[in-house]
């Protein structure tokens, strides 16, 4: 009988539709905030080194995650062709998020030692030279850019608050790391940052 009194009512059926969604979303969501497999580095996961949060910001800034996803779903034809799927342990330290979710090129979030450096070089100075068939962009002006490091300490900072509030049990940089900063960067190259951040995407995985 009362479920008549709801179908015929439809203000009354939205706002009860609405509460089950509300309810449901929240049961489902707020221990995430609290479970530690969510909120704790996974296993061999750590903090950038300078070098290669100067890579990720590169990574983003080329818009790399257009094209890229790095999360590995947990179906066997990605775990056979990728390794260990992702786990929610691994993106910590990362903010924002690298999962993305258009793959016109292959998944990266293990592509960790898969290549030398020296392949990746000329992959990024023209993807042509090493896969002929590749449609992806060359990124030939990343090997002459230049890193300055002037706000690099800055950026590991910013880090340490996201990090700091999200996850109590990560790694925050340390002084001694900020003022280390510029020096283990500057005169590097671009394509240096971005090729230390490639290598090692995915390298914790294969200890699991
Ligand atoms: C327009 C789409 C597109 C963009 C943007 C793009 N890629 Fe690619 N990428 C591809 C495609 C397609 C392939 C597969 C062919 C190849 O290996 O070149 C690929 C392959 C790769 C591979 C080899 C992966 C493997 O497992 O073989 C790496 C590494 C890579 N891209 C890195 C990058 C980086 C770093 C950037 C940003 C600087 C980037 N890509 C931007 C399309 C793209």
């Amino acid at each position: 009988m009362s479920h008549a009194i709801v179908e015929k009512n439809v203000g009354l059926m939205a706002v009860l539709i609405l509460l089950v969604v509300s309810v449901g979303g929240l049961v489902e969501i707020v221990p995430l905030f609290a479970l530690s497999d969510t909120t704790e580095p996974a296993p061999g996961v750590h903090r950038y080194s300078a070098l290669r949060l100067e890579g990720r910001d590169i990574y983003i800034r080329e818009g790399c995650y257009n094209c890229h996803s790095q999360m590995i779903r947990p179906f066997r034809a990605e775990t056979e062709r990728y390794g260990h799927y992702s786990v929610a342990g691994e993106s910590v330290y990362d903010h924002p998020f690298q999962w993305g979710s258009k793959r016109t090129g292959p998944d990266l979030a293990r592509v960790g030692g898969r290549y030398s450096d020296e392949w990746h070089f000329a992959h990024l100075q023209n993807p042509r030279d090493v896969v002929p068939e590749s449609n992806m962009p060359a990124y030939s002006w990343l090997s002459t850019a230049r890193l300055t490091g002037d706000d690099t300490a800055a950026k590991m900072l910013a880090l340490n608050v996201a990090i700091g509030a999200t996850c109590p049990k990560c790694e925050l940089y340390t002084e001694q790391d900020m003022a280390n900063a510029q020096a283990d960067v500057a005169g590097k190259t671009e394509a240096q940052a971005l090729v230390a951040y490639l290598q090692g995407l995915g390298l914790a995985s294969k200890q699991w």
